[in-house]
């Protein structure tokens, strides 16, 4: 059990190491000492999550003819957080130790009364409200209060009548918004998984009353099927289904989909049965034209944070094994996925003919069409695919002394090692093929 324990904690600091070591995420402010809880993204790292929103964008809203994308403001009046329950009930239990003045999340530690840190006696635990707050403007009065969102849902449901009368949507129909979102946890932990500011892609799915049992199963299945899409392992994705008294102050019905990251199983993204509870508070109804009525429509909201998206993804993909006479490790991303489609070589970088024709007549065509296409001239052919493969490169290819004869190149495949010789003409269909 202990040898388990370590091999799961040896994981995550590979994960973090090579983060940091290969451009994916960095600490936030790390120069000054860092800021916990705020991670900056990397060229890769930046890639990665990009390739993750746009594959959630393309199934749920392109895809669809029954979904309105929003990108609301980050703050929002007051007025807002009051209506939603925000203000009055986002919040965690938390203790204070009396010596050293450290915080903790009541709900998050074992021992109650005693800090685990310096042994002193901790404070009853009381509510700590998460939203960031902050003033709008140069008054200083209570009216210019405002909040950085603690969820991008409120900026979805503020525009439902601006949606409505721009589209004349018929029920059902959904609003979909990536976005960031901050909440001043108390103890922000575990890298990307509990952070102070992260992102969510969330949609509000409006559905008669009647119906909304019919929309919560359908849309598990949906938010599953995105997440096989992505290339979770999903044997480590469990749904849980959250007890009346954990379930968040405007849902009916919670399901979590939890995953099993290397410090335990916890929760990846959600599925929540809002009821009217938001329209109703903001004071919004819907001329159902169907029938003849004024009603307030029923929501469902499938939420998935980006930045989890992203850990358990890593998670996923990290893979170590021995090819040729060292070990190795890779990244098994999917190729729509991977932040670098294929990465492109001249065999020897100070033979100006090679180098040539791997830049005009392979890189640059390829860069055109994928975009996400590296060149990599550094060091020998066995350190650029090990390179290639730990930021998880599904191909890598090769310029060399033949190509220049037959105009043919080396195709590296990341997975199992074996090389195709590949006509350069037909390399943009080769890689179209395999994606
Ligand atoms: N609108 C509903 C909502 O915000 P939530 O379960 O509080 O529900 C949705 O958050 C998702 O956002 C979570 O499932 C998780 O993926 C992500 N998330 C929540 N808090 C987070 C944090 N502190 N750091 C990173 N991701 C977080």
């Amino acid at each position: 059990m202990k040898n388990e324990t370590k091999k799961e904690n040896d994981l995550m600091e590979k994960i973090v190491s090579l983060c940091k070591r290969r451009g994916f995420v960095f600490q936030g402010s790390e120069i000054y000492g860092g800021l916990g809880g705020t991670f900056d993204w990397g060229h890769f790292g930046l890639a990665l999550k990009n390739n993750i929103k746009q594959s959630w964008w393309k199934k749920f809203v392109d895809s669809r003819r029954d979904m309105y994308g929003v990108d609301a403001a980050i703050l929002m009046r007051q007025e807002v957080w009051q209506a939603s329950g925000h203000v009055a009930g986002f919040a965690d239990p938390m203790v204070e130790c009396e010596k050293c003045k450290k915080r903790f999340r009541a709900d998050q530690i074992e021992d109650k009364k005693k800090c685990a840190d310096c042994g002193g006696k901790l404070s009853e635990a009381r509510q700590f409200n998460m939203m960031f707050q902050t003033k709008v403007g140069a008054s200083d009065d209570s009216s210019a209060v405002s909040y950085l969102r603690p969820e991008t849902a409120q900026g979805m449901f503020v525009n439902f009548k601006n949606t409505v009368d721009a589209f004349h949507p018929k029920l059902p129909f959904g609003m979909a918004q990536i976005g960031k979102a901050f909440r001043n946890e108390i103890t922000p932990r575990d890298f990307l998984f509990r952070q102070r500011e992260f992102e969510q892609m969330e949609i509000e799915y409006f559905v008669r009353p009647a119906d909304w049992e019919k929309y919560f199963e359908y849309w598990k299945g949906e938010m599953l099927s995105w997440m096989e899409e992505v290339g979770l392992d999903m044997s480590k994705v469990h749904e849980l289904e959250i007890a009346k008294e954990d379930r968040a102050h405007y849902s009916s019905r919670t399901v979590d989909f939890e995953f099993d990251y290397s410090f335990g199983k916890k929760e990846l993204f959600g599925l929540a049965y809002r009821t009217d509870f938001d329209l109703k508070n903001h004071g919004l109804e819907y001329i159902d034209e169907e029938e003849k009525i004024k009603m307030i429509p029923h929501v469902i909201e499938p939420t998935f944070g980006v930045d989890r998206a992203v850990l358990a993804l890593l998670l996923s993909a990290y893979t170590e094994d021995e090819k040729g006479d060292e070990p190795r490790s890779y990244l098994k991303f999917k190729p729509n996925i991977a932040p670098v489609i294929c990465a492109v070589s001249p065999l020897l970088k100070n033979k100006p003919e090679l180098v040539e024709y791997a830049n005009t007549k392979v890189f640059a065509p390829l860069k055109a069409e994928f975009g996400r296409v590296a060149w990599d001239d550094n060091g020998n052919i066995g350190k650029r695919y090990r390179r290639q493969d730990e930021i998880g490169t599904p191909w890598c290819i090769v310029v060399d002394f033949d190509t220049l004869n037959d105009d043919t190149v080396t195709v590296r495949d990341r997975d199992t090692g074996e090389q195709a010789r590949i006509k350069v003409v037909d390399l943009q269909n080769y890689i179209k093929g395999k994606i």
